[in-house]
């Protein structure tokens, strides 16, 4: 076999099948499609008062860090994409560049919005965007599948976590596989959370919660909160003692690993190879390299692969262990499990 066919470069990661499961809708709108949004926007009204997105999200600035990234949604990016058609073509956009980058599966989560000042309700919000995904998973030329989680933000109201939950329910059976808790960890207290979360879960809802992504979001107070809701899997998992990380892998928890956004947002101390995917290889929970917001963070899951090969010396059949362990923490049923791994088991890459 030549040196070619083993190394996991650029080219192998990119045609790699992937499975994306932490991806926020709005954090995964590119800038040239907000700038497309923009320019429509624009267009039909001159006096639109939004900055260019590509002024105001400097093509090579991705530095965003915790005080820095939450205001860019709600000061900036929710003011652009503010009415049904750019939340139809941001959709539409994020799932073309998912797939033009070899994702195969995806879970796609995004809070409710409603937009007062154009008549939009957190309905027509998620009707929208299934409707989106709906026509997209119909269209037998798509490679990629993809499916919604719906976020409840750690600001919220009880009422307001629980009109998520009504979302979620009403939604099930048009594509809606499970709930997250996401948000800015400096902000709420989770504990006003736990009857609306085992209400989702009674209710057949799987479960991904942001855990331990800053010092502030990991006291133990928090970290046994979230576990007592019994979720199926866990995003970030950064600030997290020994002891949470021994029930994580008791109770076979997958976890949801964005290496770029961390080292990038400087959520972890030191580089990728100090990233704590590091760890969790090593143990048996399903885990999956994830990119939370490309658009933000501008590193495509295919650079993700790249990266954790070349920092951690991963080989091509490391990469498939990775991957076929992923499968096992998906939210959706038999036949999609079924179909990731004949994708796996077929692919003719591994060794090309
Ligand atoms: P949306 O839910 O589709 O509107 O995606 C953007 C939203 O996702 C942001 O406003 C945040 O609330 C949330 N989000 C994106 N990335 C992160 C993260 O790393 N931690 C917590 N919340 C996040
Ligand atoms: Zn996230």
């Amino acid at each position: 076999m030549s040196a070619a066919a083993t190394s996991v470069d650029e080219r192998f990661a990119r045609c790699l099948p992937k499975i994306e499961l932490h991806a926020h809708l709005t954090g995964s709108i590119s800038r040239e499609c907000l700038h497309d949004i923009w320019e429509t926007q624009k267009g039909q009204a001159p006096a639109f008062d939004v900055e260019d997105p590509l002024i105001a999200i400097p093509s090579d600035k991705v530095d965003y860090d915790l005080e820095t990234f939450f205001p860019l949604f709600s000061s900036y990016i929710y003011k652009l994409c503010s009415d049904l058609p750019s939340i139809e073509y941001s959709t539409r956009a994020v799932l073309q560049d998912f797939q033009v980058d070899g994702v195969v599966y995806l879970e796609l989560r995004t809070t409710p919005r409603a937009i007062r000042e154009n008549g939009i309700t957190k309905d027509d919000y998620v009707r929208t965007v299934l409707n989106i995904l709906s026509a997209w998973n119909s269209n037998a030329a798509n490679t990629l599948r993809a499916y919604l989680i719906l976020s409840v933000d750690r600001r919220n109201t009880i009422a307001q976590a629980e009109e998520v939950v009504d979302l979620c329910i009403k939604y099930q059976s048009a594509g809606v596989v499970g709930i997250d808790l996401c948000g800015d960890p400096a902000k709420g207290d989770v504990r006003i959370f736990t009857d609306t979360f085992a209400r989702a879960k009674a209710a057949g809802l799987n479960m991904t919660l942001h855990f331990a992504e800053a010092k502030v979001s990991a006291s133990d107070m928090e970290l046994e909160t979230l576990l007592s809701w019994m979720p199926n899997r866990l995003g970030h998992v950064i600030h997290v003692k020994e002891e949470y990380c021994k029930i994580i892998e008791q109770e076979n928890i997958g976890v949801e690993l964005c290496l770029s956004c961390n080292v990038h947002a400087r959520m972890i101390t030191g580089t990728y190879s100090d990233h704590h995917f590091g760890t969790w290889r090593h143990t048996n929970v399903p885990v999956a390299l994830s990119t939370d917001d490309v658009g933000v963070f501008c590193s495509p899951l295919s650079n993700e692969y790249e990266l954790a090969a070349q920092h951690f010396d991963l080989s091509r059949t490391e990469i498939r262990k990775l991957c076929v362990s992923a499968i096992e923490s998906i939210f959706t049923g038999e036949d999609e499990k079924t179909r990731l791994r004949s994708i796996y088991a077929e692919w003719d890459g591994w060794t090309a």
